[in-house]
């Protein structure tokens, strides 16, 4: 059966974002809380499963995956599982194997992923500054991140730089970063913090809250930028830098609604399908699949069902989220 996924609102799936893992060894204070639970071993869909689940969405058209965590670097043999996809590059079924990681063991792994067919990946960086860095990832080390960045490029990788927007901390680097971005080659995509994952006590999300309107203001006083129509097959929106040439990205989420264009469909390393990463919204994915170890037809039936109830979009809205509370589900749950 080939018929392509079409949701109820006429938009086709064409892009999985598959985390392997719930687990991570940073702890960015957006992402996850400062202690987690991670689940037993058995909970997890096991990389012959990952490698089936993934082979049944390309069956269906998917054509892009990216594999996120957690830090999806940090499942064990998860090399298995890229070259188990490369087969997938090599007949044509699939365009794009990438994914997004905090860089932190890329330094290890930059030749295995290059040599599966992985030709570009993301890597999650908020700051230049080893103490800001801590901080913001709790326990990260920004010097193996920038070995790791360095590594990948030297593998062939590209490299894109992704920054989450926070008022009052990464804001006086918005020049630095583009700037240390355009002398490595790299591209820099900007995203707004989405409110989701309890802050217990602490503070809310809106505090961290810096639009992208602004941002984009503070970038146009000292570059000349020109908006490209190209996108990458997410969710950004790219400008040109004339003065350095460098594109610059904008996750939007918040301030420009791009869900009319939404292609994706996340899947939790426990085979939960969220048919939207603003909404609650899922389908297990995991018993049509383990219960049918010989029959894909189940799987196959359950995912066309999922996407059928594919919601319109998100609601996420800082105003309404401050009288009703945020998600209390973690970025971390699904990848981003
Ligand atoms: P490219 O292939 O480089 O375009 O990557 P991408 O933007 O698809 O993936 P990446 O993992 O770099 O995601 C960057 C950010 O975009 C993450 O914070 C995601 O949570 C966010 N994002 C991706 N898709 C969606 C979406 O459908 N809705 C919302 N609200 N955010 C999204
Ligand atoms: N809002 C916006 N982006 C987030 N990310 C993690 N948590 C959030 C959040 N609450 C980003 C990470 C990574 C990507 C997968 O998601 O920085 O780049
Ligand atoms: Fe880990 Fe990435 Fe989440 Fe940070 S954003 S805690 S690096 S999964």
């Amino acid at each position: 059966e080939t018929r392509a996924l079409i949701d109820p609102f006429q938009r086709p799936i064409t892009y999985l974002r598959l985390s392997v893992t719930d687990r991570c060894d940073f702890r960015c204070s957006y992402c996850m809380a400062e202690e987690m639970v991670f689940l037993p071993k058995k909970e997890l869909l096991s990389l012959e499963e990952l490698d089936r689940m993934s082979t049944a969405f390309i069956g269906l058209g998917v054509r892009k995956l990216r594999i996120t965590g957690g830090e999806p670097l940090v499942r064990k043999d998860i090399m298995t599982f890229f070259r188990g996809m490369t087969r997938h590059l090599e007949s044509g079924a699939l365009d794009e194997l990438t994914l997004t990681t905090n860089g932190s063991q890329l330094a290890r792994f930059a030749d295995d992923l290059y040599a599966a067919g992985v030709r570009r990946v993301n890597v999650s960086l908020d700051t230049l500054d080893p103490a800001k860095f801590s901080q913001i990832t709790r326990r990260g080390d920004l010097a193996k991140v920038l070995r790791g960045i360095e590594a990948a490029q030297a593998a062939g990788l590209r490299v894109k730089i992704n920054a989450v927007a926070l008022k009052g901390f990464n804001e006086e680097e918005l020049f630095t970063l583009t700037d240390w971005c355009a002398e490595r080659d790299m591209d820099l995509t900007w995203i707004e913090v989405m409110p989701m994952g309890d802050l217990g006590e602490e503070e809310d999300r809106i505090d961290q809250y810096w639009p992208l309107t602004d941002l984009r203001e503070r970038l146009a006083t000292r570059f000349t930028l020109t908006p490209l129509a190209e996108r990458s097959g997410g969710p950004a929106r790219y400008v040109r830098l004339e003065e350095s040439g460098q594109k610059i990205g904008f996750i939007t989420p918040l301030t420009h609604n791009f869900c009319e264009s939404c292609n994706r469909v996340r899947m939790t390393c426990t085979g939960e399908l969220y048919m939207c990463l603003g909404q609650e919204d899922r389908a297990d994915l995991r018993a049509p699949l383990r219960d049918h170890p010989d029959d894909d037809a189940p799987l196959v039936a359950a995912i066309r069902d999922a996407i059928s109830h594919k919601p319109k979009g998100h609601d996420f809205d800082y105003s309404r989220q401050r009288a009703d509370g945020q998600m209390p589900r973690h970025m971390s749950h699904t990848g981003g």
